[in-house]
């Protein structure tokens, strides 16, 4: 891991624009999409994160041929001669479970190392394994990995006990080239499973419903490549406008589908922040006290869980107390006591926080505990009296494409 640390003097006002990068969930569930695929693809708009560098490691370990050139990827996964994740892959980053339906579906086989525990709470594959079982394979666990095995995926009808974003993606794409038709129900809606329904349908698949609760995957022989372009980073662009409400800022984000931020536009707009929205923009600007108000994590369209630390840490510059609950994941809450270190009051019981203030924010030396809680510490940092360092940013560095002279170029005093 990179020792590297993110400097920030805190107190200059976000102003100017940002253009977003493409999504990093579109495009790790996308990359993972061209195992199925006997011909190359071309993925567009690709971020440039550590996680795509880890992916693209995976892939090639399988047997895949991986390029970059510029902002675009090159996949050829013609020939595959291994199927299996290993240990230092799947704990660089939980994704990576996500080859396990196109492997399955395209050789009958996958080996994938369990995910473990990490900073955001145990997170089990059980709705994966359930479905593939229900297509036909057995899984078997031994030695700390998960094998699945099938002489042919079978279409079957699957009930997700929770619209699970990554069962969803791996179980379309597991059904993309099984015989006959899936019907997954209680699906997760958000606009990355639609992203990967549309890569799936360009490569000659047939998939309906992606963005509601039922999504219809009828099985096709084969899938050939094709051109992608990947949506653009809904949480990239949220960060930013919390970063420039929590600056009392004027910030443009270009590269926006307004549509994918509307819980967090209406909860900016609550605290009191003006939005205006453009075709494929967003401007924020903030006059006068921001306000507190509460906000509960819910798979999509509620409000992302995704942003719950950015938003904890705007609410610890609001007037008031603000109650936020977290129902996605267990655990997810280890920002607060980095953010306690720099002032800020917040009182954790169970799956909620109660943030009060507005508090004093002062400069001092944090440590991401994940890539969503390494951004909240920027965003504190940013209206933060005197300096902050913010170590551990190779987790950051997992979601985050070109941060630093993304934030400079709009007036943040940041440095690496
Ligand atoms: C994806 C996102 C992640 C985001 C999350 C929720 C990617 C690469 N990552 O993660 O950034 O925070 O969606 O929006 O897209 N669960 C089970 N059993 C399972 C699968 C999940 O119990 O088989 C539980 C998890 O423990 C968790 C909840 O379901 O509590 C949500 O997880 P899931 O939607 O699967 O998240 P990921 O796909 O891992």
């Amino acid at each position: 891991m990179s020792e590297d640390k993110i400097i920030i003097e805190g107190g200059h006002r976000l102003k100017g624009s940002i253009t977003v990068s493409g999504a990093k969930n579109a495009v790790l569930p996308v990359i993972t999409a061209t195992l199925l695929s006997s011909t190359p693809c071309r993925i567009i708009d690709v971020p440039k994160l550590a996680d795509v560098e880890v992916i693209s490691q995976v892939l090639e370990s399988l047997g895949a041929k991986v390029s970059f050139l510029d902002k675009d990827l090159y996949v050829d996964a013609s020939n595959l001669s291994r199927c299996e994740a290993s240990d230092d892959m799947v704990r660089k980053m939980r994704a990576s479970i996500l080859v396990m339906g196109p492997l399955l579906a395209r050789t009958g086989k996958a080996k994938v190392s369990m995910p473990g525990g990490c900073a955001i709470g145990t997170r089990p594959i059980d709705l994966h394994l359930k479905g593939f079982e229900a297509m036909g394979a057995t899984i078997r666990k031994e030695h700390g990995y998960v094998l699945a095995e099938t002489a042919g995926l079978k279409g079957a009808r699957i009930y997700l006990d929770f619209p699970s974003v990554g069962a969803t993606e791996n179980l379309m794409m597991a059904a993309a080239l099984a015989k006959g038709t899936t019907i997954l129900e209680n699906t997760a809606e958000e606009p990355e499973i639609v992203d990967l329904a549309n890569f799936l349908n360009a490569m000659g698949g047939r998939v309906r419903g992606a963005g509601t609760k039922i999504i219809k995957i009828e099985g096709v022989p084969e899938l050939t490549g094709c051109e992608h372009q990947v949506i653009p980073d809904r949480i990239e662009a949220g960060s930013y406008l919390i970063a420039a409400a929590i600056t009392g800022g004027d910030l443009i984000v270009e590269n926006v589908i307004p549509d994918h931020l509307k819980p967090v536009i209406a909860k900016l707009e609550e605290v009191g922040c003006f939005i205006y929205e453009g075709e494929s923009s967003l401007q924020i600007k903030t006059a006068g006290p921001l306000q507190a108000v509460d906000i509960k994590t819910l798979p999509y369209p509620g409000f992302p869980t995704d942003m719950q630390a950015q938003f904890m840490a705007l609410m610890t510059k609001a007037q008031g107390a603000s109650v936020i609950t977290e129902t996605v994941f267990e655990n997810r809450f280890m920002h607060a006591e980095e953010l306690r270190r720099m002032g800020a009051d917040i009182r954790i019981n169970g799956r909620s926080a109660v943030v009060e203030g507005p508090s004093h924010l002062q400069g001092a030396a944090v440590k991401s505990t994940d890539l969503r809680a390494g951004m909240a510490l920027v965003i504190a940092a940013l209206a933060a009296e005197g300096t902050t360092e913010v170590g551990n940013i190779s987790l950051i560095d997992r979601g985050y494409d070109n941060l630093v002279e993304k934030l400079q170029q709009v007036g943040a005093k940041i440095r690496r």
